[in-house]
Order: structure tokens, then sequence, then C-alpha cells
């Protein structure tokens, strides 16, 4: 099992890792002192593992309620909050509870939120049941729910107690999720760690196969590198925009397919993109940016995409949340484990790399 800590001033907490991380879950509980716990799932997860997280619950003796979300983007909505803090009043939640997500993204993002904004925040551990939450939305204390218009346009930032990233849970996650994780994964490599990225060149198949000896330390690795960046710049004033890399034009991409594009595809197609328009600005070599290349298409990413038209997508990259005056600021890739934070592309430059990496992916669209 790996364990790091993410160690914000006041308030540092242990994201644990491993198969079998569950098992940490009554120990975890008693040290928070938790009176009573409240479950958020939504109803696929439900299925496959609320038994097992009743049963840990029990075996800590403890009072628990379940509530299971219809699954998809659609609950983190006004509508989902307003459901999730009945729910929470209906437990009896007090300051002495603690909410447990046990879930993908969503899931996280509008438990998380919940306890937040329940009692003025109560506390809350991520038990995260996809590859994506594990290496990104798990971490960080991102909360939030999404308006019509705006993804992640109401939140807080509210730090979960602790993250348990049981690798178990990952045999019922379907194939095309766990694999467009790798979108995030490779995020991570080319941004900040060089070293990640001979990981994966050398470890690809066997992380393909889902090897638990492989993924462990690449997911460990994913953290640390997270917890390292939300240490220094929780509320992402800074450096904590590196993690942003491929996600303003990912991000655009997700808006223009109506948020049926999986996020890690899109963030794939989105660093092919930036690493595009680097090239062009002369910020990088062309090394990088087949390396990169690689690294994706061993986890067979971007993949099928649906179908979605340039002008829209190039519409939707200004209102990416990135933008400080009115003008989008890029993270750039300059060398292979390194980008930069804050750089200014002209629209027509853009414009030309949105379009390229569009029509080079169309042969494996999906039908709009
Ligand atoms: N997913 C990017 C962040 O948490 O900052």
């Amino acid at each position: 099992m790996a364990r790091v800590t993410v160690s914000l001033p006041g308030s540092p907490y242990p994201v644990m890792i491993g198969a079998g991380a569950l098992t940490e879950l009554p120990a975890l509980l008693e040290h928070l002192e938790a009176t009573a716990v409240a479950v958020m799932t939504d109803r696929t997860v439900e299925s496959l593992w609320a038994a097992t997280i009743r049963e840990r619950l029990e075996a800590a003796g403890l009072a628990t309620a379940l509530w299971a979300m219809e699954p998809g983007e659609g609950a983190k909505s006004l509508g989902g909050l307003e459901r999730a803090l009945a729910f929470l009043e209906q437990a009896g939640i007090d300051r002495g509870g603690v909410v447990l997500a046990l879930g993908g993204g969503t899931v996280g993002d509008l438990a998380g939120f919940a306890a937040a904004v329940w009692l003025r925040g109560v506390r809350w551990l991520g038990v995260p049941t996809t590859l994506l939450a594990m290496v990104d939305s798990s971490v960080g204390g991102k909360t939030g729910i999404n308006t019509a218009l705006t993804k992640n346009a109401v939140g807080a930032f509210w730090q979960p107690s602790a993250v348990l990233a049981d690798l178990d849970l990952l045999r019922t996650l379907p194939e095309p999720d766990y694999l467009a994780a790798f979108g995030e994964v490779v995020k991570y490599a080319v941004a900040m760690d060089a070293g990640l990225a001979e990981i994966l060149e050398r470890d690809a198949s066997a992380l393909a196969r889902r090897a638990l000896a492989a993924l462990e330390p690449v997911i460990a690795r994913c953290v640390e590198l997270k917890a390292g960046v939300v240490a220094v710049d929780e509320r992402e004033g800074g450096r904590r925009a590196l993690l942003n890399y491929g996600h303003t034009v990912g991000h655009a991409l997700e808006a223009a397919s109506g948020w049926r594009a999986a996020h890690g595809r899109a963030v794939a197609l989105g660093m092919q993109a930036e690493a595009r328009i680097a090239l062009g600005l002369g910020l990088c070599r062309p090394g990088l940016t087949r390396r990169q290349t690689a690294l994706l298409t061993a986890f067979g990413l971007p993949g099928p995409l649906p179908d979605v038209d340039v002008g829209a997508v190039l519409a939707a990259v200004p209102r990416d949340k990135k933008r400080r005056g009115g003008i989008v600021r890029w993270v750039m890739p300059r060398e292979l484990g390194q980008a930069e934070v804050g750089w200014e592309v002209p629209e027509e430059v853009v414009a030309e790399a949105v379009g390229e990496v569009l029509s080079a992916s169309s042969l494996g669209t999906l039908p709009g």
C-alpha cells in the first residue's frame, strides 16, 4: 500500500493507494471520532460496491445511511445538491458526522460540495471507484456543481479528511473508462514528470491490462505530483494551473459535444492540440509531440470521440476558467516533463491546431 500526504497547512490528509485500502476504513473513522456516516454514491456503483462499504461501516459500529444519485454528470446540478442536502438532513449528519463519497468524479464533486455547505462544512472522505477520480478529482478539494451553461461554475475548495483509493474497486470499471483515464496520467507525465513518462513507456501493456503491481506506483506518482502542486497553490493562483495542460481545448471539446466526450479522451485530444500550438510557436521540439502521441496511442487515445464542429469547439474556448482579464492563459509544454503556465496564443493559431487535430481524429469519431 502506498501512502501520500497532501501537506496543506492546517489540514494535511492522507491518500492511501493499494488493493484492499478499504480495510483501513474502520480505523480511519475511529481516528476521526465519526459519530455517523452518510454514504453518497450513484446507482451503478451502489449495485456493485454498496454491500462491501456497509460491511466495513458495520464493522466500525457506525450508524450509516446511503443515498444513490442517478449516474452521470446531470446529478451535479442545483436540483442534485438539494437532494443531497435533504439526504444529509434526514441522515441526521451533525458536526460529528462524516460524508463518504463512493464513486467517480461526479459523485465526489457533488458529495464534497454538499459536505462543504452542510452546516457550513462537515468532514468528508473520498473512496474513488474510477481511475480518473483516483489520479485526479479525489485529491485537491475542488468540489462543485454545474449550471446550465458552465461546468463546475458553483463550488468550493473543501478538502477531504482522507482518500482511500482501493485498486480492487477498479475491477468493475468498464474498459473504455479505464483507458480514457490515461489521458490524465499522460498529462502528468508530459507536463510535470519525465520519469513517469519513461515508466509509462516501459509498462504500457501491463498498465493497459490493469496489472496492479504496475498500476499502484503509477497512481501513487500521479497523486504525489498533484499533492505537491495543491500543497503550494490550493486556490489555483499559479502553479496548480499546470494541471490544466490539455484542458483548455479539452474542456471546450467536452462543452461542444454536449458533455458526451469522455473527459480523459477530450484531454488527450486537447493535449495534442496544445502541443501542436506550442510547436507552432517554437516553444517545444517535434520530438516532444511525437513522444506524447506515442504515449497516448499506447492507451488507445484519443480514440473515438463524438463528432463535433470545429467552430463549436473554438467558440467554447473563451469560456475557460483559466481566463484572466479576458485573455486565455495557456499551459504550454516546453520539454518532456516540463510545462509552463501563462502563455497567450493568437486565435488563428488555436483555430489551425484545433482544426488539424480534429480532422486527424475524425476517422475514429463516434456518430454525433
Ligand atoms: N483537475 C485539476 C485540479 O484539480 O486542479
